[in-house]
């Protein structure tokens, strides 16, 4: 039977998760066991683990490790939802044994997935077409059919390039494979130690299941030689490894009426009779933005960040607080794509100032002017900003973050 990862489920149905990545990655050649070697800077078995994370029907996952790379793991992992690893095995079956075994609390028609740490390119979509498949059968994999032509041969001699191997009909055989829990842990007891198992469908197979074929995509590949890393890197560069959010913020200062001015809009001081009243500087605009960025990262809000009741931030420039905000864009690996923002007064007049105010939000956020939006409307007089109590400001920002 076959099936196509297109769909997901309105509701995403259970399941649980094995991550292998125990092995040593002897093939890559590296210092660094591949799955810990980062692409678009980060750890491969991250990417992996945030892809998964991302599966709204995910019930658990275990990594499988080799406690001799803990530090590396930590490393990788940093921040990340995660249960304490488990210790790998000599062989790939044997860390997937391991792994299989920690969720021993599991009853046998729970849906269990086994993924290899080092195919990063996995989708949720690909993930859940095969959780699906498991509503109806015992096992499945993703596969792809073979594309290229076959045959037996020795990379370093020629001559030794003789049989011929006919691809139709052949697959090569992907992870995620997708399980009910009773069906792998069956075939696993079974299995004949002699064998050199690298594929638990073949378990699953041997053992009389049958394996539901799942098509899958040739970019969920799995990253063996150090050409593999390369292309990687660059496929995850690609566009769409980054995910484009948008935040917004909104923030109002009351003029201080005892206070004179300047106030301070977006860094700039501008002559007004009074000043805003606030805990920093007051700068009601830069405050949105910083809400806006925060917004897009899912990052909560300036006053938990900041909170006014604490004096360190008394009379302080607002620039800091943005800054900051810039710095969590930042740590992420994401940019900033663009800000607008629109404050809302009666006076002062924007207009005369907007250029410089555009150049000073660039120069704190480490973007360019053009990437920056300053505008201002007034509310014809009706409401506290038509009666000049005080100032608004909306900011709008979108990111990109991998
Ligand atoms: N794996 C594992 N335990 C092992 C061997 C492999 O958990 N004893 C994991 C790997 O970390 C990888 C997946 O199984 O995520 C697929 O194995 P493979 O691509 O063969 O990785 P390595 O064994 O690390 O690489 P190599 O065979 O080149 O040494
Ligand atoms: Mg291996």
């Amino acid at each position: 039977m076959e099936k196509t990862a297109t769909k997901t489920k309105d509701k995403a149905a259970p399941f649980y998760a094995v991550i292998v990545a125990a092995g040593s990655g002897a093939r890559m050649g590296a210092d660094v066991p591949k799955q810990y070697m980062n692409i678009a800077g980060r750890p491969v078995l991250r990417h992996t683990l945030e892809r998964f994370l991302a599966c709204p029907g995910l019930r658990g996952i275990h990594v499988v490790i080799n406690p001799a790379h803990r530090a590396l793991y930590d490393a990788a992992t940093a921040g990340l939802a995660l249960p304490a690893p488990i210790n790998g095995g000599d062989t790939r079956k044997d860390s997937v044994f391991n792994g299989l075994e920690s969720f021993s609390k599991l009853t046998y028609n729970d849906t269990i997935l086994i993924h290899d740490a080092a195919r990063p390119f996995i989708t949720p979509a690909e993930i859940a077409v095969l959780v699906d498949s498991i509503q109806t059968y015992e096992a499945a994999t993703l596969a792809v059919p073979v594309a290229d032509s076959l045959r037996h041969g020795d990379q370093q001699d020629d001559a030794k390039a003789r049989a011929f191997v006919d691809r139709k009909g052949l697959l090569a055989i992907q992870t995620p494979q997708a399980f009910r829990y009773g069906v792998i842990m069956e075939s696993h007891n079974k299995a004949d130690p002699a064998n050199e198992w690298t594929d638990d469908t073949g378990l699953a197979s041997a053992a009389g299941f049958d394996v539901a074929v799942v098509t899958g995509k040739r970019q969920n590949f799995k990253i063996t030689t150090a050409d593999d890393l390369e292309m990687a890197d660059n496929l995850m560069r690609g566009t769409d490894s980054m995910r484009t959010r948008t935040g917004m913020g909104f923030d109002v200062h009351a003029f201080a009426q005892i206070m004179g001015g300047p106030v301070r809009l977006c860094g700039v001081d501008v002559d007004h009779p009074h000043r805003l009243y606030g805990h920093s500087d007051a700068d009601v605009a830069l405050h949105a933005i910083t809400d806006a960025l925060l917004g897009a990262i899912a990052a909560g809000d300036i006053g938990e960040h900041f909170p006014p009741t604490d004096p360190q931030w008394k009379g302080l420039d607002s620039a800091y607080f943005l800054s900051e905000a810039v710095r969590m864009i930042t740590d992420k690996k994401g940019e900033i794509v663009n800000i607008d923002v629109t404050i809302i007064c009666e006076s002062p007049k924007i207009g005369p100032h907007r250029a410089k105010m555009q150049e000073r939000v660039a120069e704190i956020c480490n973007i360019a002017v053009d990437q920056v939006n300053i505008k201002a409307t007034t509310t014809e007089k009706m409401g506290f900003t038509g009666r000049e109590e005080g100032i608004a400001a909306q900011a709008i920002a979108t990111v990109q973050v991998p």
